[in-house]
């Protein structure tokens, strides 16, 4: 099978930090893969690495200004943005970032970012201060709302001998994210994707409640990867404080019936439902009206049980997908198996979080999963959003053909 790099156009765009150098790197690898490369440097990126060295690599002269001495025409930002199915800055810095998020086209780089409809990647590198100052911050999230996609930099070594967040993705990385999304763009286009993500809180008293460790992000992680691959997706989240994915729909609950609403709301237009949520299975009878004061006696809170949203689910779908999680501490597969048949689900998630890089919070996770022939898959250690390309390619497969179509 031939690379999915192959015949793309890729616009690398190369902004000034240190890490230019791996763009030398970049550039080789896409190239290698059959991609075809042209590179636009800002000012700040010639003083890191040559354009000599890009042009030799890329085969191309390198983009540098918008009003080259020797032309004529003036609307070659237009012809290049236009030329790109997807533009990678790498590196991209704290300014080119800021640039970017005010829209600002004062050179030729931001110019053809501000003009082309192709989907953006950028891998920040930059000291740890200045990723973690809050402009930087704010900036990133404007971006990430509009669409951008950030390949997140790593912890390590940085050029200014200090330790921390800001070192580059790898060029390797970030020839595998361009990959994984020419190879996967527009798999679930017309499909619609239900996915709840986080934790509920079950209101005790108006100050309190009721709830659990998850942060969501593993939630948050599928719908990103669902949209990427071009489903219409419904995000349905529990409180968390993860960044909101681009493309998607997002409606925010806060209890556990709320989200079953929300969810049963949605389900009939769905074609896939993947149920993240950590949804609480019990609730305070009779949430006080006001705040329980305190007293030196026990204090007793009467429960009861919430609705099952995946079993209700379960026992009225038709032809959609229906994928449950279920945490464990013991008997993980076995359990786990049980849900998926009690619940008529078609895959299971299983995992224990109690494992050392798996469970609430963590960026990572180790998981089985589980299919209605009782096969299972064991992830080993990975990246939340390598698990969730992983569920999302078992869906694709799992997916009835669309009427009128020979394929998914
Ligand atoms: N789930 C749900 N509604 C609930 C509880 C759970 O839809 N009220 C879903 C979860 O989102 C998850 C799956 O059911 O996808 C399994 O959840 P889990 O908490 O592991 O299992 P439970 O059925 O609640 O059983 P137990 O808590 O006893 O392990």
């Amino acid at each position: 099978m031939g690379s999915s790099l192959a015949q793309k156009n890729i616009l690398l765009g190369i902004s000034g930090g240190i890490a230019a150098y791996k763009a030398a790197y970049l550039t080789r690898i896409f190239k290698v893969e059959g991609a075809d490369v042209w590179v636009c440097m800002t000012e700040a990126g010639t003083k890191f690495i040559t354009p000599l060295t890009m042009e030799t690599l890329s085969e191309r002269e390198v983009l540098l200004r918008t009003f080259p001495e020797n032309r004529t025409v003036g609307t070659r930002h237009i012809t290049v943005a236009e030329w790109a199915d997807a533009v990678v800055i790498a590196p991209a810095t704290a300014d080119i970032l800021a640039r970017m998020a005010g829209g600002i086209a004062d050179d030729l780089l931001t110019t053809l970012l501000i003009s082309t409809v192709a989907p953006v990647f950028v891998a920040p590198a930059m000291n740890t201060r200045m990723y973690n100052h809050p402009a930087t911050r704010e900036n990133m999230a404007i971006l990430r709302d509009r669409g951008v996609r950030f390949i997140d930099p790593g912890v390590g070594d940085l050029a200014c001998n200090t330790i921390g967040v800001g070192r580059m993705a790898e060029p390797r990385q970030i020839a595998s994210v361009l990959q994984q999304y020419f190879s996967t763009a527009g798999q679930l286009k017309s499909r619609k994707i239900i996915v709840t993500a986080g934790p509920t809180q079950e209101p005790i008293d108006p100050v309190r409640y009721l709830g659990n460790r998850s942060s969501g992000k593993m939630g948050y992680r599928l719908a990103q990867a669902a949209a990427d691959r071009g489903a219409a997706v419904v995000l349905i989240s529990g409180p968390s404080a993860e960044p909101e994915p681009a493309g998607v729909e997002i409606v925010r609950v806060k209890t556990a019936a709320e989200m079953k609403a929300a969810v049963d709301e949605q389900f009939d237009g769905a074609d896939a439902v993947v149920m993240a949520a950590a949804v609480a299975d019990y609730r305070p009878t009779k949430p006080a009206d006001r705040k329980i004061k305190k007293k030196t006696t026990t204090l007793q809170i009467d429960l009861e049980p919430t609705d099952d949203i995946l079993r209700g689910l379960g026992s009225r779908k038709k032809s959609q997908v229906l994928v449950g999680f279920a945490l464990e501490t013991e008997k993980v597969v076995e359990q786990a198996q049980r849900k998926l048949k009690e619940k008529n689900l078609d895959l299971i998630v299983a995992n224990d979080p109690g494992l050392p890089g798996a469970g609430f919070g963590s960026e990572t996770n180790i998981a089985t999963i589980i299919d209605r022939e009782g096969q299972t898959e064991e992830t080993g250690k990975l990246s939340k959003r390598a698990l969730a390309e992983m569920i999302i390619d078992r869906i694709v497969a799992l997916l009835p053909p669309r009427q009128g179509s020979s394929g998914a």
